[in-house]
């Protein structure tokens, strides 16, 4: 089995953190979304796997992911020139994926617990292609699933007005090369896309095998800076604590993760479950709160921070609370020491800040 990760994309709903890069390699737990999708696929098996990039940046995906050998897969890059679609993506895998069945994952899908059952049940069943539904509240806003009397998979709408089930279109999908055949008849949608929901739905209409399976635990889509937060809830209650560097005197509660050479010093308070990255530097007055992500390097020098993700090489010095916060790496936030009261903010395109 190949394996397929989609790291192109708009990326709109991200701005202004995807002014600087992919959406997918935006950090959870201090992991890169996608990594997560790529280690996700190892574990069934999966050698081969291809990167379909765009136009943000897709330089940072080849110097994070490189030729795969750290990762323990051999990784091919195959450029989509503009974002025209899922199917129009998968469409460009063609040669890549030659007769072999293949999964394709979408780079910003997180779901608890992997995919080797389903691997199992496509690889037995002998499907033409298997999706992965999951019950959510607003359907509306995904590709939805009909199903007959028996309760096999009839078919797929996309973004329904009155969806036929609660039942969500997840972004992992595995396929046959069959499914090319089905993208060539496709036109572009509405919204101007080639859409996989349509061309799932011609194997249907062309009395193909879909099969299904129900998520079991949770999938996260990272798509807005609320899901990135949330994603960043679901892992971090997942983690397991690894202390790699010593915390003597430091006040410590619940399932704490400290990387490699961080410094936490003495009469600094870390409420788990939270992450602090390698090099990290936690001076001694600092409160770090449950589900707060500390990237590499950011040295927290002053100040109290929860339910936050913050980037690699940040420096904080507040006098504040920051809260439900992603903060972008390289970025300094300092509490105003001189000069007339007020908050001084240098801030790019398509921020948001809430004072
Ligand atoms: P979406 O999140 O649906 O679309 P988007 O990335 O354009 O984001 P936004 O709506 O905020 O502008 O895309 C789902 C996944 O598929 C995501 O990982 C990006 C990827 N993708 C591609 O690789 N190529 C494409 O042409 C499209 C549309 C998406």
């Amino acid at each position: 089995m190949k394996g397929v990760i989609l790291h192109g994309g708009h990326g709109t709903r991200l701005r202004p953190l995807t002014h600087t890069g992919p959406k997918q390699l935006i950090p959870v737990a201090n992991k890169p979304i996608s990594q997560y999708v790529l280690e996700d696929l190892r574990n069934i098996g999966v050698k081969d796997v291809a990167f379909i990039i765009g136009g943000i940046m897709p330089e940072k995906v080849k110097d994070y992911y490189g030729d795969g050998s750290k990762f323990g897969v051999k990784v091919k890059y195959i450029n989509q020139d503009k974002p025209a679609g899922i199917a129009h993506a998968v469409g460009l895998t063609q040669d890549f994926v030659g007769n072999s069945p293949f999964v394709v994952y979408l780079g910003d899908n997180l779901l608890k617990g992997g995919i080797s059952d389903i691997a199992k049940e496509f690889n037995q069943k002998k499907y033409d292609a298997m999706v992965l539904l999951c019950k959510v509240e607003h359907p509306q806003q995904f590709g939805v699933a009909e199903f007959d009397k028996e309760g096999k998979l009839h078919r797929l709408v996309e973004k329904p007005k009155e969806p036929p089930s609660n039942f969500a279109l997840t972004g992992i999908y595995f396929f046959t090369p069959m499914i090319f055949k089905m993208i060539k008849k496709l036109k572009p949608s509405w919204r101007g896309e080639l859409e996989i929901t349509e061309a799932i739905q011609l194997l249907l209409e062309e009395g193909y095998d879909v099969g299904y399976r129900i998520v079991e635990g949770w999938w996260k889509d990272t798509g807005t800076i609320d899901d990135i937060l949330e994603a960043n809830i679901l892992v971090l209650d997942e983690m397991e604590a690894k202390q790699e560097a010593a915390v003597e005197g430091v006040c410590i509660q619940g399932r704490v993760s400290i990387g490699k050479n961080a410094q936490v010093k003495k009469g600094a308070m870390i409420r788990g479950p939270t992450v602090i990255g390698e090099n990290a530097i936690i001076e001694s007055e600092v409160y770090i709160g449950p589900y707060t992500s500390v990237g590499n390097g950011t040295d927290v020098k002053k100040g109290e921070i929860e339910n936050s993700i913050i980037m690699e090489n940040c420096i904080i010095d507040i006098n504040t609370k920051i809260i439900d916060s992603v903060i972008g790496a390289n970025s300094e936030i300092v509490t105003n020491q001189k000069g007339p009261k007020g908050h001084k903010l240098i801030v790019g395109e398509n921020s948001k800040i809430v004072l």
